[in-house]
This record gives C-alpha cells, sequence and structure tokens, in this order.
C-alpha cells in the first residue's frame, strides 16, 4: 500500500517530498522546537539534510508508514510521522515491525497552541489502526516535554514506561528521564466506538 493522503477536520497531510527541505530545516534550526529533541540544540545545515533524507527513506520501508507534511489551508505546519519499528531492539537497522509502528511530530511554533498537534496525531492513529491494521503504536520524549506528553495523553496513549540513559551531550532535563506512551488496537477501539 503506497503512503496515503491523509485529512482531519483543518488538515491535509501529504507524502513527504524533497520539495519540503526548507520546511524540515526551519524546525530543525529553531531552538525552541529543538529544546527536547535529540542534542538539545538547532541542528546544522549538513545535519538538516541528514534528517530530511532520513524522514524521506526509512520511515516507508513498510508500505504504508511514513512522513507526512501536514498543511492547513495553504501553509505547510510541520510533519507527523508513522515509523517502523525493529523486531529486535539489539539489530535496529533490520527486521521491521509489520505490528508496531513509533508515531512523533514537529510543528513550526507559531502554529503551536492551536490544538493541531493532537489533532493531527488522532487522524495519524486512526490511519495506524484503522486503514494500516496495526496492532500497537508507541510514542517517545523527554519527561520534561510537557506539551508532548499532554499531546499523548490527549490522544489516548497511556504511559507505559520511564527510562534514564546517559549521553556524550545531553540535552537540558534529561536527568529526569524519558517516557514512552503507548496505544494498542483494542484500547484505540474502545475509545472510539465509545461515548465521544
Ligand atoms: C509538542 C507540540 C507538537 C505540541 O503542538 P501543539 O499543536 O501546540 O499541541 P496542541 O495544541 O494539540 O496541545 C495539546 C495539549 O498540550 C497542551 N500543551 C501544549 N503546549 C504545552 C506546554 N508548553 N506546556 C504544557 N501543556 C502544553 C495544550 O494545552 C493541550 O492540552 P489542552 O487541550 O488540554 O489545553 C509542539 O509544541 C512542538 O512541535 N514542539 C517541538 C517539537 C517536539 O517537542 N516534538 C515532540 C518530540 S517527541
Amino acid at each position: 500500500m503506497p503512503q496515503a493522503t491523509l485529512h482531519s477536520a483543518r488538515l491535509k497531510f501529504v507524502p513527504l517530498a524533497q520539495e519540503h527541505y526548507a520546511l524540515t530545516k526551519e524546525l530543525d534550526q529553531d531552538p525552541e522546537v529543538m529544546r527536547h529533541i535529540g542534542f538539545g540544540r538547532p541542528l546544522t545545515d549538513d545535519e538538516t539534510k541528514q534528517v530530511h533524507e532520513w524522514l524521506l527513506n526509512s520511515p516507508t520501508s513498510i508500505p504504508g508508514q511514513g512522513t507526512w507534511v501536514a498543511y492547513a489551508g495553504d501553509e505547510a505546519i510541520g510533519w507527523w510521522i508513522l515509523a517502523p519499528t525493529p523486531i529486535d531492539k539489539d539489530k535496529p537497522t533490520e527486521n521491521f515491525s509489520t505490528e508496531r509502528s513509533e508515531t512523533g511530530y514537529r510543528l513550526l511554533k507559531r502554529f503551536w497552541g492551536r490544538g493541531y498537534a493532537t489533532e493531527g496525531s488522532r487522524e495519524l492513529l486512526r490511519h495506524a489502526f484503522q486503514d494500516l491494521g496495526l496492532a500497537e503504536v508507541f510514542g517517545e520524549t523527554m519527561t520534561v516535554n510537557t506539551a508532548s506528553r499532554a499531546v499523548m495523553a490527549k490522544c489516548g496513549m497511556n504511559h507505559v514506561d520511564t527510562w534514564f540513559n546517559t549521553y556524550p551531550t545531553p540535552p537540558l532535563g534529561i536527568e529526569e528521564g524519558e517516557v514512552r506512551y503507548r496505544i494498542t488496537k483494542e484500547e484505540w477501539k474502545a475509545q472510539t466506538s465509545g461515548p465521544q
């Protein structure tokens, strides 16, 4: 199944393409967007090119999954992802699960606080479970990334794990650890078929 075009009430999601590099670069070079991601600092030009190539190519290794750019009217507001995850975490580049996916998102700051991240993530979860038939979707972020945690919780994902890693160049706040949120197909169905 090729990567689909998706719609929510206010957003249209199209597969990320080479032409979206200006968007990924603007996101990756904004200190506030990157505060709780990676090294906790804006990326260099070389790093932004590598990220864009990864977003374009890696997530589509399982048909149907990938990175989407969302438009509100004519304006691109950010990207969302459904990324295949390895069956064996000790072999991160081979044997991807066809049942399980990792989600994430990055929005331009001028669009924050309007409910877009929640709206978009709900549509991605619908697509993951209803259209692609996945069994489970999870997301990870830094414990201190309150906004991202709120988005996952509002989408019905549950906090299932917290862990503490050490990194050579850690982002500020990493001492409070990282968290994983998860939702299964059964949980999603129970939430979406019940009273709204
Ligand atoms: C995380 C991010 C996508 C949220 O986008 P958004 O469109 O502003 O989120 P929403 O408007 O859907 O808000 C969802 C909830 O989070 C809450 N929220 C948003 N920002 C918040 C913040 N800084 N602190 C506390 N709560 C926050 C909102 O109040 C809302 O809850 P409510 O409806 O109960 O009030 C955006 O801040 C972003 O792109 N950040 C940088 C990239 C990033 O950290 N991505 C995640 C990495 S894993």
